[in-house]
């Protein structure tokens, strides 16, 4: 059993006065049995690790390589170097810019080369879930996106639906069930049993309102929350909500 996790994405927030949002999530994290982390820009990381020392920190992105010749990226190595402890990688707003499976799982085994816990985006479009093949497709996603000979412990998978992401809609409990068991399964079957107790997060409109039942969901090991986790007064009820609902319990799969 592991404590529940929820990440703050903070996208591309435009300003660092956001930070002051930053004292009563950081007294909450200190507080409750829960772990928090917050993925801001990569210039506000150091700034939010300071300001709240009872968070993790961590990137939105890195390049899959640990250094080199690579103008305007960022490597997981110096993420961890500046304190990181997690990195988002294969978020679908950087899937729609063409970013493939491979490259995501290449990224994920650069972060945990560098000691970073690689928190890997998943999630089905909205016509896919139409067609019915939504547990399909994620199925085939999450193996695609794994990195290899990475302990499955070292990792967090995001279920995003992207037609969620920002939209105000969430799929039902029992869909969202669903879909962390068809992952949960991908991973046994890629990692064997030691990947019963990989944290699988879901994401995508998480709001005060129902971080309590998707938290209490069977399978659900955390909250990936955008919008939300920008103010105060969303994210530390969020917090709460997930940290009510105990442990993550693994599904069966
Ligand atoms: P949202 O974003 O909570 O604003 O829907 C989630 C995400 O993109 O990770």
């Amino acid at each position: 059993m592991r404590r529940k996790l929820v990440a703050g994405n903070w996208k591309m927030v435009a300003s660092r006065d956001r930070l002051a949002e930053l004292v009563a999530v950081n007294e909450v994290a200190g507080r409750l049995d829960v772990d928090v982390a917050l993925c801001p820009p990569f210039p506000l990381i150091g700034p939010a690790r300071d300001a709240a020392p009872q968070l993790d920190v961590g990137g939105q992105d890195c390049h899959h390589l640990l250094e080199g010749p690579h103008t305007g990226s960022t490597s997981a190595a110096l993420l961890r170097d500046i304190g990181a402890a997690y990195c988002i990688v294969g978020h679908s707003e950087r899937r729609a810019l063409g970013e493939t499976d491979a490259q995501v799982s290449a990224k994920a085994a650069a972060a945990v080369c560098a000691g970073l816990v690689p928190i890997i985006c998943v999630g089905e479009s909205a016509e896919q879930r139409r067609q019915g093949d939504a547990a399909v497709f994620i199925s085939h996603q999450v193996c695609a996106s794994l990195p290899a000979a990475v302990m499955p412990e070292h990792m967090v998978i995001a279920y995003e639906p992207i037609w969620a992401i920002g939209s105000g809609r969430t799929p039902t409990a029992s869909e969202i069930a669903e879909m962390h068991h068809a992952i949960r399964g991908s991973l046994i079957r890629s990692y064997g049993m030691t990947a019963a107790e990989t944290r699988i997060l879901y994401g995508g409109s998480v709001n005060p309102r129902n971080a309590a039942w998707i938290s209490a969901i069977e399978g659900v090991g955390g909250l990936l929350v955008g919008a939300c986790s920008l103010a105060a007064a969303d994210f530390v009820p969020i917090i709460e909500a997930a940290a009510a609902a105990g442990d993550a319990v693994p599904a069966a799969a």
